[in-house]
């Protein structure tokens, strides 16, 4: 096996090698991506859509994230795991969002990321020793907040603004900060200002590294796309077809095929006969 992603090969990236990250909610989609060469594995409260169901990521429990932790850790990777802290396991106290940080811990992440400028409480979970991802921008738990999904700083004051919270969350001990649905001099702004990557989804090509939500990148989210997608495949319509065409095969008697049954031994048939006879 290769050897395990670590913090400091994050840090050392910048500006030598473009970063990597996807979602991941299972072990086989986690082994999918480990395979392909990714850098990060972000376990993302986006599942609460992608893979719960749900219309938004809001109610997506901390333990529910810590089950999915555990699946996308259960065997050695080579990427580094990150565990998203979900709505409402660090808003209450920085006390709350230790804890938190420390339950995706001993599930298995490597690292946590929480949403907004909340330097107070990225700079407490540091000091407990848990590396920290910062996101801003775009931040899915306070789309109520903002209005929808929004592409965020777009005016200079709120660009600016933005600026200022990475360089916070930077001084606070962040050793990545997540960019969502910026515009692209901003993204590009930020990735200068800062000495820990960046990684955008809809920040532009400016910023340290990419990710995308598995889901999407796979092709089997549902609903309208943001504009920052690409689909590299279509696994919904794939998965779709395999499982018609095994509900036709069994419907016109196609499935099993003698191969695909176990063989009788010798005398079964004859002794289940004589049983009925009896
Ligand atoms: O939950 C998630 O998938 C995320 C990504 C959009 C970065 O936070």
């Amino acid at each position: 096996m290769e050897t395990q992603t670590t913090v400091p090969d994050i840090l050392a990236a910048k500006g030598a090698r473009r970063l990597v990250m996807v979602t991941a909610a299972d072990a086989p989609s986690a082994a999918w991506a480990d395979a392909a060469g990714v850098d990060l594995i972000l376990v993302g409260d986006s599942l609460a859509m992608a893979v719960l169901g749900r219309p938004h990521t809001l109610t997506v429990t901390l333990a529910e994230m810590a089950h999915h932790v555990r699946a996308v850790t259960a065997a050695p990777r080579r990427a580094l795991v990150v565990g998203d802290m979900p709505f409402g396991s660090y808003q209450a106290s920085v006390e709350q969002a230790v804890r938190s940080a420390c339950e995706l811990v001993a599930a298995g992440a490597a690292a946590v990321k929480l949403e907004g400028p909340r330097s107070s409480e990225v700079a407490a979970i540091v000091a407990a020793g848990v590396p920290v991802v910062g996101h801003l921008g775009l931040t899915p738990q306070s789309f109520h907040a903002l209005g929808g999904y929004r592409v965020q700083g777009k005016e200079a004051s709120a660009a600016r603004r933005l600026l200022q919270q990475a360089r916070t969350l930077e001084a606070a001990g962040a050793f990545l900060v997540v960019l969502e649905a910026v515009p692209s001099s901003l993204g590009t702004r930020i990735t200068q200002a800062l000495s820990v990557p960046t990684i955008g989804i809809g920040a532009g090509p400016g910023c340290d590294g990419q990710v995308l939500v598995s889901a999407d990148l796979l092709g089997y989210a549902s609903g309208p796309q943001p504009r920052f997608v690409r689909r590299y495949a279509e696994l919904g319509d794939t998965a779709t077809a395999a499982i018609g065409r095994f509900v036709a095969d069994v419907r016109e008697g196609r499935y099993p095929a003698p191969e695909e049954c176990y063989p009788s031994p010798p005398g079964l048939e004859a002794a289940l006969a004589a049983e009925e006879e009896v």
